[in-house]
């Protein structure tokens, strides 16, 4: 008799040696015991359309897609959910019924955690305020409309940026203040969002300090090297609701695995996995720096 076909899924990228996804989904596939392999493909930009196009072709049942290739899978796909739409970005690309589909699983990444610290009620009743307007922060204002938030403020360094972000969605709960004003600001949130790259490793940390944030605000950083970062840290300090950067990334995993494998991922300890790849590869790189700590 012959075995069922292995389900073949990956992640497509430009670098793609960094991505932590095939960990996270090789995990999941042992765990579920599903005869399945997910691989890291590099794909050049300029190859990227024609590239995802043919995967019509393949047997691959789908792949994640991550920079700088988010917008080319959107210019591939014959159907475009309403999730992709709307922030303008696929990081899910799969073939159903013959047809490349784009998705984008951020949105869900992102309210998963939130919604485990926050109920629906609450959310209802907050203000947010979104630092960054780049990517991942077009995710975070779709997935806190869609959470029904009443009053979104959207911060960035470059001021010009989250006006236009904001004239764009003309929704009323969304609106810009300038970076200048990011202090007095902080008073009335409930929930702080940082979307930006600052607090990264080797990078300068978030320039604000949450002295002024009210004590029952939750400080969502989504940065993830370091787990802790310095606004998290802060955050700690004054007795804060914390959310870091890897709820957010194993969730969006979440969906996709679904729909390349066909099941839910199994029970797994998704996060102390990726902690123990974290630091393992900070110790390796503080090894080649020769940072002695
Ligand atoms: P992504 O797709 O991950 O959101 P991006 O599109 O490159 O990345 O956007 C990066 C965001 O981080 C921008 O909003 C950027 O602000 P500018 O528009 O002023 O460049 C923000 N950012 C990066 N470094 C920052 C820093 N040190 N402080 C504040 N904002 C920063």
């Amino acid at each position: 008799m012959r075995g069922s076909l292995v389900k073949v899924a990956g992640v497509c990228g430009w670098p793609i040696h960094h991505s932590l996804s095939p960990l996270l989904h090789t995990a999941w596939l042992k765990q579920a015991g599903i005869r399945g392999v997910y691989i890291p493909f590099m794909v050049k930009p300029w190859e990227a359309e024609n590239a995802f196009r043919t995967l019509k072709k393949t047997r691959i049942q789908g792949v994640n897609v991550t920079l700088p290739l988010k917008q080319l899978a959107l210019n591939a796909a014959d159907e475009i959910t309403q999730e992709a739409q709307t922030i303008g970005a696929a990081n899910c690309l799969y073939v159903k019924n013959g047809q490349l589909v784009a998705h984008n699983t951020d949105m869900e990444g992102f309210s998963r955690p939130l919604i485990g610290q926050r109920t629906s009620d609450e959310l209802s009743r907050s203000t947010a305020i979104v630092f960054g307007a780049g990517g991942a922060s077009r995710a975070v204002i779709a997935a806190l409309l869609a959470l029904d938030v009443p009053e979104i403020i959207l911060i960035n360094r470059t001021d010009e940026k989250a006006a236009t972000l904001c004239a764009q969605a003309n929704l009323p709960s969304l609106y810009s203040m300038p970076w200048g004003q990011r202090q007095a600001a902080l008073a009335r949130a409930d929930v702080i969002i940082n979307t930006t790259s600052a607090g990264m490793d080797n990078y300068p940390a978030l320039d604000i300090h949450l002295k002024n944030a009210r004590s029952s605000a939750l400080v969502y950083d989504l940065v993830y090297t370091p787990e802790m970062t310095p606004l998290l840290a802060e955050a700690r300090h004054r007795g804060l609701d914390r959310i870091g950067g890897l709820p957010m990334l194993i969730e969006q995993a979440r969906p996709s695995f679904t729909l390349f494998f066909g099941q839910e991922p199994p029970e797994l300890d998704a996060a102390s996995m990726l902690r123990k790849e974290l630091n393992g590869r900070s110790n390796l790189k503080a090894m080649r720096d020769g940072d002695p700590s």
